[in-house]
């Protein structure tokens, strides 16, 4: 059975750097409060009009098809992971297989958030792995900026996010010493309520009994969208975030040893660990965990932010622009987010 290996993989974010210092122009915060708590200097937001979350993912997806050598039309098969899609409905993965003209192929959309990545790139190692599909295209994208409470009711959220994508081309490869090695998902939908953007939605209020939901006011679940929910701001993402903190950097070790430990390897093994980029203070507790060396981890979110499903393809792909990563190195990419979902995938480049 042949394995998957990226074939190539490319990133894309908008020109338009938002420092912190420009969010305080909008709400109450501060450089150094972000700084200290996340580690974020910048972010990039997107064009308001010009760019979406499709957009980017086309521009990011052309760059990895051309590395991968290969041409849109070669392309099998899409998956789109985004939690900020164009439409509620459909997925982006139609607008980006029309954005490309590419064949009437199968477009699947992936709903993970910061996980999203990860399941699919899982999803992809089994598409090829049974010989299903030879040129699997996957994409990470995000338009935050369009998304959130830029007052300061939302400054715990919003000073976090921002905009790009990234993507990657999934071919079968026969070499000994290539490919993705494992996958590993999982999810916890007891903690739902923690991390989520509630409306619109369908739920009625029916969850109003979970720790975290705030529905209090009946009359906002009856509707699919209103006004009521727009003057509350709960047209926005909610976050606990010290709760998601906590579960983060138990979850985050955890799998990257289920990976390795599977695969007798050690965490001495390891060439690179990419992990998605929440927050820099949540990477760097894992790499302490973990005992790995400032060359064993990849961070960027200090230039970008988190960028939920695009991170770990734009820290992948900045990684190996800028020549850590080489064939047959051993490569870590982890996930923890809302669901809560996390997982990991351990590779040989
Ligand atoms: N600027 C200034 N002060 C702020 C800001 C801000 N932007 N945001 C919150 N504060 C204040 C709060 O009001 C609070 O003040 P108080 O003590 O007077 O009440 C104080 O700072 C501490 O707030 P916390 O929310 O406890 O701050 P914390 O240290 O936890 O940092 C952060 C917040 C950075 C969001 C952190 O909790 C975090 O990174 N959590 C994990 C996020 C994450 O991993 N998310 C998952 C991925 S996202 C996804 O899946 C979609």
């Amino acid at each position: 059975m042949p394995r998957s290996k990226i074939a190539g993989i490319g990133f894309y974010v908008p020109e338009n750097i938002v420092t912190n210092n420009d969010l305080t122009r909008f709400m109450d915060t501060s450089d150094a409060w972000i700084q200290e708590r996340s580690g974020i200097k910048e972010r990039r937001f997107a064009h308001r009009t010009k760019e979406t979350t499709t957009t980017m993912g086309v521009e990011a997806a052309r760059i990895a098809i051309e590395r991968a050598g290969i041409t849109p039309n070669d392309i099998d098969f899409i998956i789109f992971a985004t939690l900020s899609p164009d439409y509620y409905f459909p997925g982006c993965g139609v607008l980006l297989q029309r954005a490309m003209k590419m064949n009437h192929i199968g477009a699947l959309d992936v709903r993970n958030q910061c996980s999203g990545f990860i399941y699919a790139l899982s999803v992809a190692d089994q598409y090829i792995k049974t010989g299903m599909y030879k040129n699997i295209l996957i994409v990470g994208s995000e338009k935050h900026s369009f998304g959130l409470d830029f007052s300061t009711r939302g400054r715990n959220i919003s000073v976090i996010f921002g905009d790009g994508a990234g993507a990657a081309v999934i071919q079968p490869t026969e070499k000994e010493n290539q490919g993705i090695l494992s996958t590993h998902l999982h999810s916890d939908g007891e903690f739902a309520e923690v991390l989520a953007m509630y409306n619109p939605g369908t739920h009625a209020n029916h969850w109003s009994d979970k720790p975290h939901a705030d529905f209090e006011d009946k009359e906002m679940g009856e509707m699919f969208m209103s006004h009521a929910m727009i003057e509350k701001g709960q047209n926005y993402p909610f976050m606990d975030g010290p709760a998601v903190f906590k579960k983060a950097v138990e979850k985050f070790p955890e799998v990257i040893h289920e990976a390795l430990d599977d695969n007798g390897l050690k965490t001495s093994d390891l060439t690179l660990l990419v992990p998605h980029q929440a927050n820099l203070r949540i990477a760097q507790f894992v790499q302490k965990q973990l005992k790995l060396s400032n060359d064993q981890v990849f961070n960027n979110i200090e230039h970008y932010g988190n960028t939920t499903a695009a991170s770990i393809p734009i820290a992948l792909c900045e990684a190996w622009e800028k020549g850590k990563i080489k064939e047959g190195d051993l490569i870590c990419l982890a996930a923890f987010g809302s669901g809560y979902t996390w997982g990991s995938v351990l590779m040989r480049w």
